[in-house]
């Protein structure tokens, strides 16, 4: 780890923290200095992570939570108040992608996947903003990702509830950025396509890279490291007129048109 100091003296919370991008995230945020508080639900990995954030010369603490509680994230705020006196950014990363292989068209699926989803990638990050807008106006401001998705963009085959949740966390990073920005807040979203994060790699259907490939303007998909270089810009004072965004962090995919896929295909065939 090379130590840099954009975050010095700088707290930020990552939920999600322990796994996939957000334990990049983690890890790049301590890289460039900040406190970083790990706040997950999965004790032995986030006590991983944040041990090998020491080994490398970096500042983080594990906060076991669960984010779609709101007496936990209430908890969770503040007491990294008072062990660290601030908070300056939050990457509300958490998301219940458990729930995905459950997801589906709308008339097949089951309204407890719909709630459940909705609690976990949208009254998650709602809350967290929620409790973190007052610590943040203290401590005379501060920087909100949340991650989006590209699929709340679009009608996808399978994905509605995590779709609608996803287009949720967009207008959350809208209404918090339009309500708060006189306060010094900046609020934006990551919408990040296909991420080649362990979880994938482990249970996403094989194909389902290779799809995202094939439509993707730039020839890969984004890295767990891509989208957190995404959040440090972000949480860094060289974002200071960006606010209220949705950056799709995606290579592309977003500004190609919908017939690329099937163009590339019959290109390929020889037409
Ligand atoms: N992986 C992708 O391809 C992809 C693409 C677009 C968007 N996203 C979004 O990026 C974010 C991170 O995704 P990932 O693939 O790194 O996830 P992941 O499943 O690898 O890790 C998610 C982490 O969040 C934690 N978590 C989930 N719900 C929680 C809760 N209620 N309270 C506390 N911790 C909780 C899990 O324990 C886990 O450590 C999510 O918001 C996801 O929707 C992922």
């Amino acid at each position: 780890m090379s130590l840099t100091t954009e975050f010095a003296a700088k707290v930020a919370i990552v939920t999600g923290g322990a796994n996939g991008m957000g334990e990049r995230v983690a890890h790049t945020l301590a890289e460039a200095g900040a406190t970083v508080v790990v706040a997950d639900r999965d004790a032995e990995r986030g006590a991983l992570v944040v041990d090998e954030i020491g080994a490398a010369g970096g500042v983080a603490y594990f906060s076991h939570v669960d984010v779609s509680v709101e007496s936990e994230v209430k908890h969770l705020i503040e007491s990294v108040l008072s062990s660290h006196g601030r908070i300056d950014v939050i990457d509300n990363n958490a998301a219940a992608l458990e729930l995905t292989a459950n997801d589906g068209p709308i008339a097949e699926l089951e309204a407890d996947v719909f709630t459940d989803s909705l609690r976990g990638d949208l009254f998650a990050p709602f809350l967290c903003c929620k409790y973190v807008i007052p610590a943040m106006v203290q401590g005379g401001g501060g920087s909100i990702i949340n991650m989006a998705s590209v699929s709340g963009f679009a009608g996808e085959l399978t994905l509605s509830a995590y779709g609608i949740a996803k287009a949720g966390v967009m207008q959350l990073t809208r209404a918090v950025a339009t309500q708060y920005g006189r306060q010094g807040i900046r609020c934006n979203a990551i919408a990040p396509s296909f991420v080649t994060t362990r979880n994938n790699d482990l249970y996403a259907p094989p194909e389902l890279q290779g799809i995202y490939e094939r439509v993707t303007p730039v020839d890969r998909v984004p890295s767990p490291q891509d989208i957190a270089d995404a959040v440090a810009f972000l949480a860094s004072e060289r974002s200071q007129m960006i606010n209220g965004q949705v950056i799709a962090v995606d290579g592309g995919l977003r500004a190609a048109s919908p017939i690329v896929a099937g163009y590339r295909g019959w290109q390929e065939s020889g037409r």
